[in-house]
């Protein structure tokens, strides 16, 4: 399967959309919210840019995307007003697969903008806001243009599904599952964790050109606790899944499993 063209998270704003289905993703940034901004608080002090690239990879559609915008660019003009140092230009580019709903985000900037501007009595700050489709497994950005990079609830998502999954005849070494179960042999997190492997180092060879020196990155990404790859916290939901997925196979009549 073509994971470039086909994923991407319900776009628009109805009761099925990931707009309206992202708390979970919102938590987890928020959790991690003390360490992006003191982040991007070291970096203003470290660069004396006058234009600031930021780059949120992986920024879907929904609520999400814009408000760690606010929080940075908020951040940032804290640290100028102590500091009396000019507020900087923000180059944004939010970047996602190319069939991600960017327009929803699109249509929510003129509230952004307006929030942005309310109860300030000086100069409203220049933000320059793109869109950025493509995958983030690969160049996306010149060369030494960014100075932080931010993804949050995206880098656990593999560029394909790993190919070791499929024995010689093409059959699947993991059936009857979705993802690493209880029942996956050894080879099955195996093969997970190499193609992993593959697409972060593709991930990072990517970002040190694109990043400038003393450039930072804060990435947010599922894990588990312990050593054991069957893992509650994260296999739980697959498991539920892949019980869904085989009930609803079973009532298809000649399906093929
Ligand atoms: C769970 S959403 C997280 C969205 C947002 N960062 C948040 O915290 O709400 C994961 C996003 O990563 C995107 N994504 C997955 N693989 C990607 C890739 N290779 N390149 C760019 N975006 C990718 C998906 O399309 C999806 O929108």
């Amino acid at each position: 399967m073509d994971v470039e063209r086909v994923f991407h998270m319900s776009g628009g704003v109805g009761k099925t959309s990931y707009a309206q289905n992202s708390s979970l993703q919102k938590k987890a940034s928020d959790m991690m919210k003390h360490i992006t901004m003191e982040t991007i608080q070291q970096l203003y002090h470290e660069v004396t840019a006058k234009s600031l690239g930021i780059a949120d990879l992986g920024c879907s559609s929904g609520p999400n995307s814009l408000s760690l915008i606010k929080d940075i660019v908020e951040a940032v003009e804290g640290s100028c007003h102590k500091t009396c140092r000019p507020l900087p230009e923000f180059r944004v580019f939010l970047n996602d697969l190319p069939t991600n709903d960017f327009n929803s985000v699109f249509k929510t900037l003129p509230d952004f903008y307006r929030d942005l501007k309310k109860d300030k009595t000086e100069r409203c700050p220049a933000i320059f806001i793109a869109g950025y489709p493509g995958s983030f497994y690969g160049r996306l950005f010149p060369n030494n243009c960014l100075h932080f990079i931010y993804s949050s609830y995206s880098l656990h998502w593999l560029s394909k599904v790993p190919p070791s999954l499929y024995d010689e005849h093409g059959k699947s070494i993991n059936r009857g599952n979705v993802y690493i179960s209880e029942s996956s042999p050894p080879s099955v997190s195996r093969a997970y964790w190499n193609q992993f492997q593959e697409d972060f180092s593709l991930f990072l060879k990517s970002r040190s050109e694109e990043l400038v020196t003393g450039g930072r990155m804060v990435l947010i990404i599922l894990g588990r606790i312990g050593h054991n790859h069957v893992d509650r916290g994260n296999s739980f939901f697959w498991e539920i899944l892949s019980r869904c997925l085989a009930i609803s196979v079973s009532q298809v009549p000649h399906c093929l499993v």
